[in-house]
């Protein structure tokens, strides 16, 4: 994994490190109109649908900036105003999609659990029971707050007995674990080209059911945000409506391909894991102790107790995703290890325990 570099490496849940080759597929320019840009522009398209299990059933329709910018285009699209999301929440990301339908006006309900606690199913099961007004309901695969990994599989199936719609926020996981929409009954699922997919920053991208989709016509609150508009455009002419990230596609492309040859989600799935498993074991050895037990712990990002405080929330946060590797977990913790001896620290343990 380790690649001749000066730069330092991104422990972090995004921007992440990327590979030279992905840098490099940016170094020439593209017309919007080019035939050779709009075919790399489908490819990247058709590619991710494949990636989500949605062929046939699913059309991916991308759209300019980070995650949040793609969670509020879908939330806009899908959810009509008359509309009403229930939102499992156990992180900042849950708690962000709050703040956007109070931003667009839809009407909604926030379910929620503790950061170190997956959300839940018998929850929502009793909250559909109880409120047919609820026609959304919105969860986060793996909430980046802290790492946790989210039974959506449990909560697609809830949802569908009950015939409403799921959107999924899949931001930090895809590329890395496995949602297929042949499975997993999903309306929608948002991510972005610079987590799990390791490309660089700059495009989200929603994998819709179709007849979700060209049933939001006339939803959204915003031009700029219609996924509706954007894909109706983009399916007539190839094209983007406004200005294309075009870089930022062709960095992506190239990053699909490296997915691909990593053995896609499986391959990529499991380097993560093992990081994971390295940063996890190492850390406890130093005598760290992390919030999560490891059956909730998703292979994207650990949250360790900072040592020697009282409360849960003082943490600190590794990701194990982006271009690392073995190499880097262990130099990382050798890092880590230096430092400490270096403050003096002779503890790793929090005060509370
Ligand atoms: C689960 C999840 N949702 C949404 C976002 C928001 O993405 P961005 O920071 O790119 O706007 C993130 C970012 O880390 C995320 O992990």
């Amino acid at each position: 994994m380790t690649e001749p570099r000066r730069e330092p490496w991104l422990l972090t849940p995004g921007p992440l490190t990327t590979s030279r080759t992905v840098k490099e597929a940016m170094l020439r320019d593209w017309g919007s109109r080019d035939a050779e840009f709009i075919k790399l522009n489908a490819r990247v398209r058709e590619r991710l649908v494949e990636l989500a299990g949605g062929q046939g059933t699913h059309v991916c329709v991308p759209l300019q900036g980070s995650g949040t910018f793609i969670v509020e285009a879908m939330l806009g699209t899908l959810v009509p105003p008359s509309g009403k999301v229930a939102i499992l929440v156990n992180g900042a990301y849950g708690k962000r999609m709050v703040r956007i339908c109070e931003y667009l006006r839809r009407p909604c309900v926030a379910l929620e659990t503790a950061e170190d606690t997956p959300v839940s199913a018998a929850t929502l099961d009793a909250s559909l029971d109880a409120d047919a007004a609820i026609t959304h309901v919105v969860v986060v695969q793996c909430e980046t707050t802290s790492g946790v990994l989210n039974p959506v599989e449990e909560i697609a199936a809830v949802t569908a007995r009950h015939h409403r719609s799921l959107l999924v926020d899949a931001m930090s996981a895809f590329g890395a674990l496995p949602l297929e929409a042949g499975r997993v009954p999903y309306d929608a699922l948002v991510a972005s080209s610079n987590k799990c997919l390791e490309g660089v920053p700059g495009v989200g991208f929603a994998i819709i059911r179709q007849t979700a989709l060209e049933a939001a016509r006339g939803n959204a609150h915003a031009l700029s945000f219609d996924l509706h508009d954007q894909w109706v455009a983009m399916e007539k002419t190839g094209q983007w409506r406004f200005t294309p990230p075009t870089h930022v596609l062709a960095a992506l492309d190239q990053a699909l391909v490296e997915h691909a040859a990593e053995g896609g989600t499986a391959g990529r799935g499991a380097r993560y894991a093992k990081n994971c498993r390295i940063l996890v074991d190492g850390l406890r050895r130093l005598g760290f102790e992390t919030l999560l037990p490891d059956a909730l712990q998703a292979p994207i990002i650990v949250t360790v107790r900072i040592p020697g405080k009282l409360t849960v929330a003082d943490s600190f946060r590794i990701g194990c995703i982006g271009r690392l590797g073995e190499d880097e977990m262990r130099g990382a913790l050798e890092n880590i290890k230096q430092i400490l001896g270096e403050m003096g620290v002779t503890s790793c343990t929090p005060a509370h325990r």
